[in-house]
C-alpha cells in the first residue's frame, strides 16, 4: 500500500508563484509517472483552470466535499495529464469556508477527508490560498509537509518568520506533525541571487531547506496559463519546464 506525501504549497505572501508551482509541480511528477492529485483549495481556482478545467467538467468540488454533500472520490476529476488527476474548487468554496470557519475545530477536516484517498497517490500537492485564513489553515493542516514559495523580490524575513509561526501554532493546536519540505525560489535568475538574498536578509539559518532547483522568469509560463496547459505540455524545452522537471526530481529524491 503506497502512503501518499501530502504537500501543500505555502508562502503567505500573494504571487509568489504557489498556484503556478502547485501545477507544474503536479504535472511534472505525473510525467515521472507519479500517481498524483492536486487539490484547489483556493476560491480563485487558478490551479483548476490552469489545468485546463472547466466548470462544466465536473458535478462536485472540494466544497461538496467540505460540506459533506459529496465523497472525496466523486470531487476528483483525471486531467490532460496521465497519472495526474485534480480536485478542482471554484468560488463557492470561499461559501463553504465562511460557513466551516465559525467552528475551529473545523480546521483539521480536509485532514480526515484525505484519509480516504492517501493510499492511492503517490504525491497529493495542495494548493493553498495566501493570507492567514481559515482555508490556509486547513490547507496546511492537511498536509504532512510544507513547501514554501519563495521569491526574492516580493519576500522578506518577516514573511519566513511568521509562516513559521503559523507552523508552530497548527503543529500544537492541531497536534499533527507537519514539517518543511523546503524553499523552492521561484522569478530567479541565478543561484548568485538566492544566495545574496539569504545572506542580505540574514536568513543564512535555512540555506540548507532552499532547493538547488529553481524557477527563472519565463513568458511560457504566462503562455501556458493562456493555453490552460502544465508549461512542460507547452514546451518541455523551455527553461520554466526544465526547471519544474528537475525540481520535481529533486523533491522526488528528497522523499526517498
Ligand atoms: N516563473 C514565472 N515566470 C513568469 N511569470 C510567472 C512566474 N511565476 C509566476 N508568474 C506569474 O505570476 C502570477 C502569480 O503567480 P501565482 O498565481 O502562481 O501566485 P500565487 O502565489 O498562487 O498567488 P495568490 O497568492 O494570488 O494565490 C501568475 O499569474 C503568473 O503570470
Ligand atoms: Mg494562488
Amino acid at each position: 500500500m503506497v502512503m501518499s506525501k501530502i504537500i501543500t504549497i505555502a508562502g503567505q505572501k500573494g504571487g509568489t508563484g504557489k498556484s503556478i508551482t502547485a501545477v507544474n509541480l503536479a504535472a511534472s511528477l505525473a510525467l515521472f509517472e507519479k500517481n498524483t492529485l492536486l487539490i484547489d483549495c483556493d476560491p480563485q481556482g487558478c490551479s483548476t483552470r490552469w489545468c485546463g478545467i472547466q466548470g462544466s467538467d465536473y458535478n462536485c468540488d472540494i466544497a461538496s466535499v467540505l460540506s459533506g454533500r459529496a465523497k472525496v472520490t466523486d470531487a476528483i476529476v483525471k486531467t490532460q495529464v496521465n497519472y495526474l488527476n485534480m480536485m478542482p474548487a471554484g468560488f463557492n468554496l470561499f461559501q463553504a469556508a465562511l460557513k466551516l470557519a465559525k467552528n475551529p475545530g473545523n480546521e483539521k477536516i480536509l485532514h480526515l477527508f484525505l484519509k480516504d484517498v492517501e493510499d492511492k497517490y503517490e504525491y497529493i500537492i495542495i494548493d493553498s490560498p495566501s493570507s492567514y485564513s481559515f482555508l490556509s489553515v486547513m490547507a496546511m493542516t492537511a498536509a504532512d509537509w510544507l513547501l514554501v514559495c519563495m521569491s526574492a523580490h516580493h519576500n522578506s524575513v518577516e514573511d519566513f518568520h511568521c509562516l513559521l509561526r503559523l507552523v508552530k501554532y497548527i503543529r500544537t493546536t492541531h497536534n499533527v506533525p507537519l514539517k518543511i519540505a523546503g524553499l523552492l525560489f521561484n522569478r530567479c535568475e541565478t543561484k548568485e541571487e538566492i544566495r545574496s538574498f539569504i545572506e542580505n536578509q540574514n536568513l543564512s539559518d535555512i540555506k540548507q531547506m532552499v532547493y538547488d532547483a529553481f524557477i527563472p522568469e519565463d513568458d511560457n509560463i504566462k503562455r501556458s496559463i493562456d493555453l490552460k496547459i502544465p508549461v512542460a505540455l507547452h514546451d518541455i524545452k523551455s527553461p520554466a519546464a526544465e526547471a519544474y522537471l528537475s525540481f520535481a526530481k529533486e523533491m522526488h529524491f528528497f522523499f526517498n
